[in-house]
C-alpha cells in the first residue's frame, strides 16, 4: 500500500480532534482527547524532566527521578527522545552480566538476561527495529552512527563513472548529509560544484519541495546522475516526502536512491520494503529514544544484501562494500581465514562488533515500540499534530490569522509532515519567545534565526501538554509583540 494511501486510511478512521465548537479550545476537552487515547498508558513508560529538573544547577540526586514535581511540557522528541524508564534496568543488568560473567558473556545464555549473549545482541536489535521501519529483519542492522553509516552506504551504493557521478540532494538537506555528500564526491576526484545537484525551494517563505519539483530534477540530471540521498522527514520543515513516488521515479530513470530517516523512524509508518527503497540510514535518539548519540540503524533492500552462489566456482558475488568482521558470515567469523563472505542482508554491512552498551539502549526503547504498532504511534501522530496546528491556528478565537506574528511552514496536509511543526516567527520575537517558553518550563527547539519546532512525540506527550504549551506560546507571542 502506498504512502499516501496508507494516511488516507487513517484518516477514515476516528474522527480527528478539530472541532470549532467553543469547548473544544478548553482544557477539559483536551483532557477527555487523553483520556480516550488508547496509546495514554505509554507516557508512563518515560522519565519526563520536570520543571525543577530542568532549573536545578547540578543534576538530580538519583532517588529524586520520581518527585512529583510538575513535569516539563517537553515537546523536543524530534532532537532527543526522553528516556524509557526501563532503560536504567536493562543497562544495569548488561553492567552485571559483564561483571559476573567476562568474557564468557559473549557466548552463554543466562535466564535472566534481557538481551542475547554479546556476540548475538545485534540480532536482538534488527528483530525490534525492522518493524517500526517497515523491513525484514534481514534488511536492517543496528550499527554505528547515522552520518559514518551514509557513508558506508555511499560506498557501497554511489559507484559512479565519468558520464554518470552526480548526488542529488536538498539545497537545505542536514549538514553532516551535506558535508558526506560533498566529501563522498571529492574522495572519487569529482568538483562538488559539478557534482552535487541542490534542489532548492521555490518560495523561501514556505521553504518546502513539491514531488513534482523533486521529479523535475531527477529528469533534468538523468543521464549524468548515479545517487539520489533526500531526508524522509526535512529536518527544517518537518515536510515527509513521499518516499514511494520519487523512489519510483528515480528508479525510472535508472537511478540508486538513499533516504535519510532520521526524523521519519519511529514518527511516521514508514515502509522502506514496500516502497522499493535502495537504501536508508537514521538515528535512533530523536524519535526513538535511545540517548544522545546512540547506536544508528541502517536499511538495505533484500535484493541489494543478497549473497549467490557463482554457478562456476564455489566462489559468492555480493554487492560490494567496505567490510569488517563482524559483516562476515557467521559460520565462518571466528576462523581468522581472511576471505570475507558476508552474511545475507543489512548485516553482511556491519564492520566491528557492537558496542553492548549502546545497543542495549536501543532495545530498551524499541521493546517499548514493539508493544503498539507504527499504525497506531502514527494514527495519533496525526491526531494530535493536528489538534496543535488547530489551536495555534484557530485560538484564541478573536485574534484572526493576519494578526498572528507566525507562520508555520510544516505542510498541513498531514500525509506530508509528522510529529513536528516548524513555526516561523516574526523578525526579532525569537530570543524573547524562547525566554518565556524556558521561564514555563516548556522544552522545544530553535533553528536560527527564526523558526521553532514543535513535536509532540505520540508515546509520552498528552493532548493536555499540547493545549497548555499554546496557552504559553501564545502569551509568549503576545508580549514578545508588545514589547518590540
Ligand atoms: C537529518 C539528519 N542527518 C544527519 C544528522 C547527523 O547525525 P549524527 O551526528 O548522528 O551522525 C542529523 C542529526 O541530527 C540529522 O537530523
Amino acid at each position: 500500500m502506498g504512502s499516501r494511501q496508507h494516511v488516507r486510511d487513517i484518516q477514515s478512521g476516528p474522527p480527528l480532534p478539530y472541532t470549532d465548537d467553543i469547548r473544544a479550545y478548553k482544557k477539559e476537552y483536551a483532557e477527555a482527547l487523553d483520556a480516550q487515547d488508547p496509546l495514554r498508558s505509554f507516557r508512563d513508560e518515560f522519565i519526563i524532566p520536570s520543571k525543577k529538573d530542568l532549573k536545578r544547577k547540578t543534576l538530580a540526586a538519583e532517588d529524586d527521578n520520581e518527585t512529583s514535581d510538575p513535569k516539563s511540557i517537553y515537546l523536543c522528541g524530534n532532537s532527543l527522545g526522553v528516556q524509557p524508564r526501563s532503560t536504567q534496568k536493562y543497562i544495569e543488568r548488561y553492567l552485571r552480566a559483564w561483571a559476573t560473567k567476562g568474557v564468557t558473556g559473549h557466548f552463554v545464555s543466562h535466564e535472566d538476561e534481557l538481551l542475547p549473549p554479546f556476540v548475538d545482541v545485534d540480532t536482538a536489535g534488527s528483530k525490534l527495529m525492522a518493524p517500526v521501519v517497515g523491513a525484514s529483519q534481514s534488511e536492517v542492522a543496528v550499527m554505528g552512527t547515522l552520518t559514518a553509516n551514509l557513508h558506508l552506504l555511499m560506498a557501497s551504493f554511489y559507484r559512479p563513472t565519468k558520464e554518470k557521478f552526480k548526488i542529488i540532494l536538498e539545497g537545505k538537506a542536514f549538514p553532516s548529509d551535506h558535508y558526506a555528500v560533498e566529501s563522498q564526491l571529492r574522495h572519487h576526484n569529482f568538483d562538488p560544484k559539478e557534482g552535487m545537484v541542490l534542489i532548492e525551494p521555490e518560495n523561501l517563505d514556505k521553504p518546502t519541495l513539491s514531488t513534482e519539483q523533486i521529479i523535475k530534477v531527477i529528469d533534468d540530471n538523468a543521464s549524468s546522475t548515479a545517487l539520489v540521498l533526500l531526508s524522509a522527514i526535512q529536518f527544517y520543515t518537518g515536510q515527509y516526502f513521499d518516499i514511494e513516488r520519487i523512489t519510483a521515479h528515480a528508479h525510472s530513470k535508472n537511478i540508486l536512491i538513499g533516504w535519510d530517516c532520521a526524523h521519519a523512524a519511529g514518527n511516521v509508518d514508514l515502509r522502506l520494503h514496500d516502497w522499493n527503497v535502495d537504501f536508508a540510514a537514521w538515528c535512533n535518539y530523536k524519535y526513538l529514544n535511545s540517548g544522545p548519540g546512540g547506536m544508528a540503524g541502517i536499511f538495505v533492500h533484500e535484493r541489494h544484501g543478497r549473497v549467490d552462489e557463482k554457478q562456476s566456482d564455489s566462489d559468492v558475488t555480493f554487492r560490494p562494500r567496505l567490510s569488517g568482521w563482524w559483516g562476515s558470515d557467521l559460520a565462518t567469523r571466528f576462523n581468522m581465514e581472511n576471505k570475507f563472505t558476508p552474511q545475507t542482508g543489512a548485516a553482511g554491512f556491519q564492520l566491528s562488533n557492537p558496542s553492548v552498551l549502546d545497543i542495549t539502549a536501543v532495545v530498551a526503547s524499541l521493546e517499548i515500540f514493539n508493544r503498539a504498532t507504527m499504525k497506531e504511534i502514527r494514527q495519533k501522530s496525526v491526531n494530535i499534530t493536528g489538534y496543535l496546528e488547530h489551536l495555534l491556528l484557530k485560538y484564541p478565537l478573536d485574534a484572526s490569522a493576519a494578526d498572528k506574528p507566525f507562520t508555520i511552514i510544516t505542510p498541513s496536509n498531514p500525509a506530508e509532515r509528522g510529529a513536528q511543526l516548524s513555526i516561523r516567527l516574526q523578525p526579532g520575537l525569537l530570543d524573547r519567545i524562547l525566554h518565556s517558553l524556558e521561564e514555563n518550563g516548556v522544552v522545544i527547539d530553535e533553528r536560527k534565526p527564526d523558526v521553532i519546532r514543535v513535536a509532540p512525540a505520540p508515546l509520552y506527550n498528552t493532548y493536555a501538554e499540547v493545549w497548555e504549551f499554546c496557552q504559553i506560546f501564545l502569551e509568549a507571542c503576545k508580549e514578545a509583540v508588545q514589547a518590540r
